[in-house]
């Protein structure tokens, strides 16, 4: 791995050569420049983890320098050091970006702390996108992530129907991805260049579909001024993609029976039949089988339509897949809002395997687009999460006895210390608190190092 970079400006030759020799020795690769323009140039040039600038200097003024490396690279932590600790500079500081600020005399350690810190984090940032991308590149196949065993069984059927100009049925629940399915088999077979056309046969009243689907000489009721293509004919040489087809009426089924079987059709009102060649992908989330016992659906449309089927698994019998997906929605969803997030924390990733998702992948689409609307920091964090996919784990809090402030501190604190094996400097850093801070309150809380090990 290459070693951070850290560019440092500062006007006096003394804090350029302590700085640099401090970073150095904490292993980064450090240049200091004098000058702010110089600074500036640099980081138009070159790649930089991060700037630490002085505030007050002679020839330009930290602070343009930050608004100017804010401008060229806005995810570039700054930090700035004054020696005129002023609360107001180092607000305006913060308020024109900059990460964090230190002021003048500042210890070798306080620096080294807060600059471990941001370096990490920007390091986990980069490692956790490029992973994120690796990942979701290596098992996408089309549009469609996965890489369970069942979703890799639903890619050999797309790869082995897509060629054939068979009818395919495709099941599954509401949100698995069967339109996905369908399109993909459209994408990779010969029909590609030519329409892919879904008609949602669910969503229109029984009157509209039939007009919708055959379409309509012109005055064929009132209304029809003009003649109307219907969905059939849009597809022709392409691929018909009749959705949600258990929710059609029997008469509508006995109509499409009849086309499925001749291959052609009339427009409502029409005297001539239309010929089209055009390849059939219906689906639906019911179940047709009870619904043929019950008179629902027609038997024959049934076995019509049912020459090849795909089951297309709900998202709780792959929950292996929600890592991916969650990471591939993570991306999707940054790049569109422009948000930096790296990952989500360990306790969310297991809310999100253990859930249900009765809504399947969409749902969990939409509780990750949520999630990233609202965080404010760089990790997803439970309290991001719709309240719907969180609200068992809630009420495992909420059955939890009254905790005070100090309880929760003190809780915090014992297991920070056991995450990092009771290794002090550890700890304090990762809590944002000095040693001397640390050992107080081990002693304030009497927290005990012996109580792990039991
Ligand atoms: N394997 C997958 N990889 C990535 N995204 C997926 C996958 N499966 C589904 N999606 C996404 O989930 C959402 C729902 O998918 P789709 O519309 O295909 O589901 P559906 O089964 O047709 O649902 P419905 O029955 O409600 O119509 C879409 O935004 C789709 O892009
Ligand atoms: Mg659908």
């Amino acid at each position: 791995m290459r070693k951070s970079r850290i560019l440092v400006v500062d006007d006096e030759e003394i804090m350029r050569s302590s700085l640099s020799d401090w970073l150095k020795d904490d292993g980064y690769d450090v240049l200091a420049v004098e000058d702010g323009f110089e600074a500036i140039e640099r980081v138009k040039r070159e790649e930089w983890d991060l700037a630490v600038v002085d505030l007050k200097m002679p020839k330009i003024d930290g602070l343009e320098v930050l608004r100017k490396l804010r401008e060229m690279r806005p995810k570039l932590p700054v930090i700035i050091i004054t020696a005129y600790a002023t609360i107001d500079s180092a607000v305006m500081a913060i308020k024109e970006g900059a990460t964090d600020y230190i002021v003048k005399p500042f210890n070798p350690e306080e620096i080294s702390r807060v600059i471990a810190k941001l370096v990490e984090h920007q390091r986990l940032i980069r490692e956790n996108i490029q992973l994120r991308k690796e990942l979701t590149k290596k098992f996408r196949f089309q549009d469609l992530v996965g890489k369970s065993p069942k979703m890799v069984r639903v890619i050999e059927m797309i790869k082995t129907v897509a060629p054939t100009n068979s009818t395919v049925l495709i099941r599954g629940e509401s949100g698995t991805g069967k339109e996905l399915v369908a399109r993909a088999i459209h994408e990779l077979g010969p029909r590609k260049d030519f329409s892919f056309i879904a008609a949602a046969c669910g969503a229109i009243p029984e009157s509209l579909l039939e007009a919708e689907l055959f379409g309509y000489e012109k005055g064929a009721f009132t209304g029809a001024f003009a003649q109307h293509k219907g969905r059939i004919e849009m597809a022709d040489r392409g691929t018909l993609f009749l959705d949600e087809i258990g929710d059609i009426s029997l008469k509508t089924q006995v109509d499409l029976l009849r086309f499925l079987q001749e291959r052609e059709f009339r427009r409502i009102g029409g005297e001539t039949s239309v010929k089209v060649d055009i390849r059939i992908i219906a689906a639906t989330n019911k179940n047709l089988g009870e619904m043929i016992t019950r008179g629902e659906f027609r038997e024959d449309l049934y076995y019509r339509l049912n020459v090849i089927t795909i089951q297309v698994p709900s998202l709780r019998e792959r929950r292996e897949d929600i890592p991916l997906l969650a990471n591939y929605f993570l991306e999707k969803f940054c790049l569109s809002t422009g948000k930096t997030v790296y990952g989500f924390s360990d306790q969310v990733m297991k809310v999100l395997v253990d859930y249900d998702w009765p809504g399947n992948i969409r749902q969990l689409e939409n509780a990750v687009e949520h999630a990233v609307v609202v965080a404010t920091e760089s990790e997803i964090q439970l309290h991001h999460l719709p309240q719907s996919v969180v609200s068992r784990e809630a009420n495992t809090f909420e059955t939890k006895p009254y905790q005070s402030l100090t309880d929760v501190e003190r809780n915090h604190i014992e297991h920070t210390l056991k995450k990092h094996r009771w290794n002090i400097k550890k700890t304090a850093n990762f809590l944002g608190i000095n040693r001397v801070t640390l050992y107080n309150k081990i002693k304030k809380y009497k927290i005990q190092k012996d109580k792990e090990i039991q």
